[in-house]
């Protein structure tokens, strides 16, 4: 089986209010009942997996427990990072782990603050995967690209990207700016990393050795040194606490020759900002005159709004609006023109700097 490993180390910053530091994106419930994180841990489980591993923080341990626990799913572990280094140790950390017992396991590592609606097309990508995971290939997942968007990594594939694959990737690139995001997209043969990550824990532990050797001796010391407290994996400080902040993609991904992609056409999305949490309510269910409420908002003659009270107590109505968002909290309320979303990054930094 697949040992699936769940990534809650993040921060949202672009969904505030309602991500929060000590309380992030992937626990809230976006859309539908479940939070991100448990829809995340439910689409890796069933016949194909094992018991997952939970990489996350100190901050959000109980959150993780109670979560899981909520929809019944045990985990194989609950890793604790002693700071946020990014997915690099992150990654490594699980493979090192999982290489002890049997470094032919095969993991799944998977973002938990996704939308991946369809479980089973998803199940489907990842068994075409498997033979080149077995075989030392890292296995990627591809999604069509529909802007030049630069918040994602780039991937080439050899022999351009027709079929489902897998298919050797010739390149990825991470984090392309602006210019080069167009360049890619006029190309047409690119496509997006959806962050999700298939391969055998020695072949990431080598990639490692290869490209990020630095890594190798700190994570396995804060593995060594690990202690369990109440049930959950704590690693050791000293010296994880001195590595660099670098996602695996900077790391190793963009410089690693053992690549392969499968090209995943079902839904995907990683809700990076409002305007894309409103577009996934849109899709479950098509609001009259593209107004978007909760179950105690109120929408009177809008169009292409998100209304949005977030906790009990608070309702929010909207009277003649058009394009614009309007999320409440109890402590907060976000007002933003539709194609503003983006923007609310730059909020939350205005906001911590006024302390
Ligand atoms: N445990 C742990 N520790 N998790 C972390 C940490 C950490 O230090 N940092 C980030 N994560 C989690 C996030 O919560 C998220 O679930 C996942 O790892 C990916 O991190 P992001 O910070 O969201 O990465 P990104 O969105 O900028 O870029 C990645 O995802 C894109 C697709 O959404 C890259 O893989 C891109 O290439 C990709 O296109
Ligand atoms: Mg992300």
């Amino acid at each position: 089986t697949i040992t699936p490993v769940l990534l809650a180390g993040g921060s949202g910053t672009r969904l505030w209010p309602v991500s929060r530091k000590s309380f992030p994106k992937q626990f809230a419930p976006l859309v539908g009942d479940d939070s991100l994180f448990q829809a995340s841990a439910r689409r890796l489980s069933g016949p194909r997996y094992g018991a997952p591993l939970v990489m996350t923080n100190a901050d959000f341990r109980f959150i993780v427990a109670e979560q899981l626990d909520q929809i019944g799913i045990a985990p194989a572990a609950i890793l604790i990072e002693p700071s946020g280094r990014n997915t690099a140790p992150a990654i490594l950390a699980a493979a090192l782990r999982a290489a002890e017992t049997d470094p032919d396991a095969v993991l799944l590592v998977a973002p938990s603050d996704h939308v991946v609606p369809d479980t089973e097309a998803f199940g489907r990508a990842v068994d075409l995967g498997l033979p080149a995971a077995r075989a030392g290939r890292i296995v990627t997942f591809g999604i069509t690209p529909t802007r030049p968007e630069t918040g994602y990594g780039y991937m080439e594939a050899e022999g351009g990207n027709g079929g489902e694959g897998p298919l050797v990737l010739k390149r990825f690139v991470e984090k392309p700016d602006a210019e080069n995001a167009a360049r890619m997209i006029a190309q047409g043969d690119f496509l997006w990393n959806a962050g999700i990550f298939l391969f055998a824990a020695r072949t990431m532990v080598e990639a490692f050795e290869t490209h990020a050797p630095e890594y190798l001796g700190p994570v396995q010391a804060a593995l060594t040194e690990a202690r369990m407290d109440l049930g959950f994996l704590r690693l050791a400080p000293e010296p994880w606490d001195g590595l660099p902040d670098r996602s695996v993609d900077y790391a190793v991904l963009e410089k690693a020759g053992n690549l392969s992609v499968v090209r995943y056409s079902g839904h995907w999305s990683d809700l990076g900002g409002w305007d894309a949490v409103w577009h996934e309510i849109q899709r479950d269910e098509p609001a009259e005159r593209g107004a978007v409420v909760d179950g105690r908002s109120t929408a009177i003659d809008c169009d292409n709004v998100l209304l949005r009270a977030q906790d009990e107590g608070i309702e929010v109505v909207g009277i003649g609006l058009r394009d614009v968002m309007v999320v409440a909290t109890d402590d907060a309320v976000l007002v933003a023109g539709m194609d503003r979303a983006q923007e609310v990054r730059k909020a939350v930094s205005a906001l911590k700097a006024k302390g």
